[in-house]
């Protein structure tokens, strides 16, 4: 892919109604699931972004038949649990850790053997935590550097079902884990100490899959799952995806005058974070009309530009909000105070090293910035100088939160590359474009 720089500047206020993207991780759990099932999957406001794009094609390499049959309208013909056929070319994830971990679960019960790779970004990222499990379940890893990809993994023969406990708060790790358990005989168990995103879970329950989730000490859950199900295709309307809506979200907060609303946001407690800090920082968003739509709970969103104020965000929330951060950052470089935002250091391991790359972009626009151990603290001044020229990365998060940053600053913001921002949000140019920002 070619660099693609982009400029954000000051322009008048963001006004109108959008509905951003379908969610990443129900789009990819959808795809997966779906050629796990037997029969036909359609999926309905599926992200047609490039990370689930190519775990769409790594579904068609395992042998599910995977079709567009319109607009964000997709059908999957699934192989049943434990049915992949071994693949003649390597599987692809591009940027997606989401895709490449989960489809190791999902491989990692099957008698196949598959080669898994992915962009400079990928590669650099962990897999030896996901590994840890599926060797446990019975799968082998046959070649890698150091836990990283490019890697081959041989699955199982014999599942066998295993008790889990991931040693750091991963939905990725705990869904790997429990797809591959599908394959073995008995229950599967995960014990996670903090509860993360259950998008899994729930599909998994949809399908007719018989899983049980209980609370587990204070903020955990353990889940159990019965393993060998035959999963029963069902429905799918994917909700617009709440990490995607908080660029546009934060945008209106910051651009004096400012007056959106975002349509179906995905309103699941797991990933709401960032609602709630934002509504303790003074920030105006309006809930219109909450429903449930498939399964999740959706709102529509009026967000009104004002003031915000400085908070301390608790470690306990991260999970909620783990993919908020730098935009959230952005939010807190405007407000009047110091916020400090605690426990991020699995922001380290995103598609960058995001933790360092959140601070350099506000360092590069005037925002004065620390990182103690694993808090990020910001402090916040009304209005960050900008002008600055943002490295993103290959980290499409960096990069829409460099510009939205750029959309409220005395100077405009320039990034290096926004082309990863297809991974997640395809048409973020045009949709911010919409409501009046001037982005070139
Ligand atoms: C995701 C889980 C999170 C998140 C990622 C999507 C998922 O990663 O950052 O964007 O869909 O399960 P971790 O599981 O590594 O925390």
């Amino acid at each position: 892919m070619h660099p693609v720089p982009l400029t954000a500047r000051r322009n008048g206020p963001l006004t109108g109604r959008v509905q951003v993207p379908g969610d990443k991780s129900i789009s990819i759990r959808a795809l997966i699931l779906g050629a796990l099932a037997v029969g036909e999957t359609r999926i309905a406001g599926m992200l047609e972004g490039e990370d689930a794009l190519n775990t769409a094609k790594a579904m068609r390499v395992l042998g599910a038949g995977v079709e567009r049959t319109g607009d964000r309208l997709w059908r999957i013909r699934g192989v049943g649990v434990g049915g992949f056929a071994e693949p003649k070319q390597q599987l692809d994830f591009g940027n997606s850790g989401t895709g490449c971990r989960l489809a190791l679960g999902a491989v990692a019960g099957c008698p196949i053997t598959a080669t898994f790779d992915g962009d400079a970004s990928l590669r650099s990222r962990p897999m030896r935590r996901v590994l840890d499990p599926l060797e446990r379940i019975g799968a082998r890893t046959l070649a890698s550097t150091e836990g990283r990809l490019p890697l081959t993994l041989a699955g199982a023969r014999d599942p066998i079902p295993i008790v889990f406990r991931p040693p750091v708060p991963s939905a990725q790790l705990k869904s790997a884990t429990l797809l591959a358990g599908l394959s073995a005989p008995g229950e599967t168990t995960v014990i996670e100490a903090e509860a993360t995103r259950d998008h899994t879970e729930k599909m998994l329950k949809y399908f007719g899959a018989e899983l049980r989730v209980d609370p587990f000490e204070a903020n955990g859950r353990c889940i159990r799952l019965a393993g060998q199900p035959e999963l029963v295709p069902q429905p799918i309307t994917v909700p617009a995806d709440p990490s995607s809506s908080a660029f546009p979200l934060v945008a209106a907060l910051l651009v004096p005058g400012s007056d959106i609303i975002l349509k179906s946001v995905m309103m699941n407690p797991l990933r709401s974070g960032l609602f709630t800090t934002l509504a303790e920082m003074g920030a105006a968003i309006e809930t219109i009309e909450r429903r449930a739509e498939g399964g999740e709970e959706v709102a529509d969103l009026r967000v009104r530009a004002g003031p915000l104020r400085a908070v301390e965000v608790p470690g306990a929330r991260a999970s909620a909000m783990i993919d908020e951060y730098p935009v959230l950052a952005v939010a807190a470089s405007f407000a009047e105070g110091v916020t400090v935002m605690r426990g991020l250091k699995e922001l380290r391991v995103k598609e960058s090293d995001r933790l360092a790359a959140t601070a350099a972009l506000l360092r590069a626009n005037g925002v004065k910035v620390e990182i103690e151990g694993d808090d990020l603290i910001v402090e916040g001044r009304g209005r960050p100088a900008g002008g600055g020229v943002v490295t993103t990365h290959m980290d499409h998060r960096i990069a829409m939160a460099a510009l939205v940053l750029g959309l409220g600053s005395e100077r405009p913001v320039r990034i290096d590359d926004g082309s990863f921002i297809a991974t997640s949000f395809p048409g973020f140019v045009e949709l911010m474009s919409s409501l009046g920002a001037d982005l070139s």
